[in-house]
């Protein structure tokens, strides 16, 4: 095996041990696999891509209030709407636990790992390539999910809009509002006139 196929197995089974729930690690595995093949064909790194993939969900198993206490330790944002919803603080907390406890010092990784769950009005490919792999690896069970995953080899941005546009239709449906950053997310790739165009 060759040293990032090393690396990789690695990372694998010190994920696995710190996760220690099978469902949530195939998750993880299927992403960091997806994410890995959306860099490649986009021209972005595919070992930053994958190692965002690996450690994207390190806090995702954390009961609410641990979120917010070692959110506040850490003293990361907490607006509104993380209060109301302390499960989006996995995203900004699993990239402190992934960088203290697995070494990775990579910002460009730890941004997209922070902008996974509720996107930002400023994304880079790598926070693009982590955000569509997380909702659109093949184990995610919804209509349009292959479709919208092969728009993404495609286009990123065409991919991020019509993503967005999905996760706004699902609050809508359930009289949720959307986060800040979704919403900002939302007003950069998917202007008004775009998701009505969709929704008609
Ligand atoms: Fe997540
Ligand atoms: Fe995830």
């Amino acid at each position: 095996m060759n040293a990032p196929g090393i690396a990789f197995v690695r990372d694998a089974r010190r994920v696995r041990e710190h996760i220690g729930q099978q469902h949530r690690y195939a998750h993880i595995l299927r992403v960091a696999r997806t994410a890995e093949a959306l860099a490649r064909t986009h021209g972005a790194d595919p070992a930053r891509a994958r190692t965002a993939g690996m450690f994207h969900d390190l806090a995702r198993l954390y009961p609410g209030e641990r979120l917010l206490r070692e959110s506040e330790q850490r003293g990361l944002p907490i607006g509104e709407f993380e209060r109301a919803n302390p499960i989006v603080l996995h995203a900004p907390l699993g990239a402190e636990l992934a960088r203290d406890w697995f070494g990775v010092h990579d910002e460009a990784i730890l941004s997209a790992i922070r902008k996974h769950t509720l996107a930002a009005a400023t994304m880079s490919p790598l926070d693009e390539i982590l955000y569509l792999a997380d909702g659109l690896e093949p184990g995610r069970d919804y209509v349009g999910r292959a479709d919208m995953l092969a728009l993404a080899f495609d286009d990123l941005a065409a991919a991020m809009a019509a993503h967005l546009t999905e996760s706004l239709n699902y609050h809508r449906e359930h009289n949720m509002s959307p986060a800040p950053q979704t919403l900002a997310a939302l007003e950069h790739y998917a202007p008004i006139p775009l998701r009505e165009k969709r929704s008609a």
